[in-house]
């Protein structure tokens, strides 16, 4: 048996973008507003305390819930999952500036703060994501203000509640 869209009660939304864009803050408040689950890859992760990253495990237990929908998965990679699963791609943009002072309020050191930089400038999230998911479910957002932030919500919070399943 296939999962899909079709079977869903509710989307999948996948939320990614460099670090420092506002992928959990943007996660956080749309899972407060919709209801919906947030799913942080990299706490996931963490928290199981796999050292290998992934394993059969969690695999099953995202595959099983990401059956069901409304999920936000918050994660700084997009290529990774089967592009079925999600029913939108919001990719998360921030000024360079703007990134730079983020990351380095976070203490990432010179080559960690320059290399996320180089990957905001050269749009590197936004073009994985549109060679992995089909172009008319990514959406590319600014996320340089707090106006930003909770305009981005409300698209978003909007976009769930007109959302139906293709069944
Ligand atoms: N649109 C925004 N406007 C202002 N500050 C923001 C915005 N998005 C995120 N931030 C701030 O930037 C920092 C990084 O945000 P975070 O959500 O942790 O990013 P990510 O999960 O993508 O790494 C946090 O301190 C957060 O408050
Ligand atoms: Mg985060």
């Amino acid at each position: 048996m296939v999962e899909g869209s079709s079977k869903r009660k509710r989307p999948n939304i996948l939320v990614t973008g460099t670090p420092g864009t506002g992928k959990t803050t943007m996660s956080t408040a749309l899972a407060e507003s919709t209801q919906f689950r947030h799913i942080n890859v990299g706490d996931l992760v963490k928290d199981k305390n796999l050292h290998d990253g992934w394993d059969a495990e969690l695999d099953c237990f995202i595959l099983n819930i990401i059956e069901e929908g409304g999920n936000i998965v918050d994660h700084h990679g997009c290529d990774f999952f089967p592009e079925r699963w999600f029913d939108c791609v919001v990719v998360l943009q921030t000024d360079n500036t703007v990134l730079y002072d983020r990351l380095s309020n976070r203490g990432y050191n010179e080559t960690k703060l320059s290399n996320n930089v180089e990957c905001e400038i050269f749009q590197v999230i936004l073009e994985e994501a549109k060679e992995s998911y089909a172009e008319d479910r990514v959406v590319a957002l600014k996320s340089d203000t707090i106006q930003d932030m909770s305009r981005n919500i409300t698209t978003m919070t909007d976009w769930v509640r007109n959302w139906h399943s293709a069944s």
